[in-house]
């Protein structure tokens, strides 16, 4: 009976090892040489088409350069430009970034050391936002029949100290993805695609120019605890 039990073990596992060999070397295949070059971020041309050259793109907006797992979704594809959907992807990676980045400091007011639980929730709140608008972007790619590929993700290498530190950042962070934004908004114009530019307007241009104004002001009521700024930071946090 133990040396039937043994047997049997030493051929599943004779089984398994090849299929899961061969199961790996399917998933390698189905990622080609540009694949690998955008996830290693060693593609310069690539990166550049993103934000800064959109006018150098084909001028059909269709899909030669595109990841080859497009097929079979550009069939739904009207007036949705090569260029459009290259900014996209760029404002998608731009999301997940900055929602990974406010994670990171969500948790670090968490800390036992540092403990201001309203940046906490203000910071988890705003991480989440961040995440909601890379899947309604996503979502409203797939719906046009683009596609989208998710970038490499890079943490902020920044130490951060104060709320008012913080809110420094996340405000001029803010402004700096509504200009990419407002870029978008225009590669969607010279291609003259309204429910593009209608979409941005309503789902992220209007709301970022909320959150901006906000942020400022928090920022004015920190600064007016110039004379003792640890207390009033106390205090802010507790209206968070
Ligand atoms: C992704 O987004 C972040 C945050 O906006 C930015 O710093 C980074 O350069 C972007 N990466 C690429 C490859 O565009």
């Amino acid at each position: 009976m133990y040396k039937f039990a043994v047997l049997v073990g030493v051929c599943s596992l004779l089984l398994v090892i090849p299929t899961l060999t061969w199961r790996n070397k399917a998933i390698d295949d189905s990622w080609d040489d540009d694949d690998e070059a955008w996830l290693q971020g060693d593609d310069p041309a690539v990166v550049d088409d993103i934000d800064e050259t959109p006018d150098e793109k084909p001028e059909t907006g269709d899909n030669e350069a595109a990841p080859t797992n497009n097929n079979g979704v550009s069939f739904v594809k009207q007036r949705f430009h090569y260029n459009s959907i290259m900014q996209l992807n760029g404002r998608i990676n731009d999301s997940l970034s900055t929602s990974y980045t406010y994670l990171t400091i969500a948790f670090y007011f968490d800390r036992a050391d540092v403990a201001l639980p309203g940046f906490h929730k203000f910071l988890m709140e705003a991480s989440e936002k961040e995440r909601k608008d890379a899947t309604k972007l996503m979502a409203y790619i797939n719906k046009r029949g683009g596609w989208f590929k998710l970038r490499r993700i890079v943490a902020e290498e920044k130490t951060w100290t104060t709320g008012l530190q913080v809110l420094e950042y996340m405000l001029e962070h803010e402004r700096f993805m509504n200009d990419n934004y407002l870029y978008t908004h225009k590669v969607a114009s010279e291609s003259s695609d309204g429910h593009l530019t209608d979409f941005l307007e309503g789902e992220f241009l209007e709301p970022r120019v909320e959150f901006i104004k906000k942020l400022g002001g928090y920022i004015t009521q920190l600064k007016s605890f110039s004379k003792d700024y640890n207390l009033g930071e106390y205090i802010f946090d507790e209206q968070l």
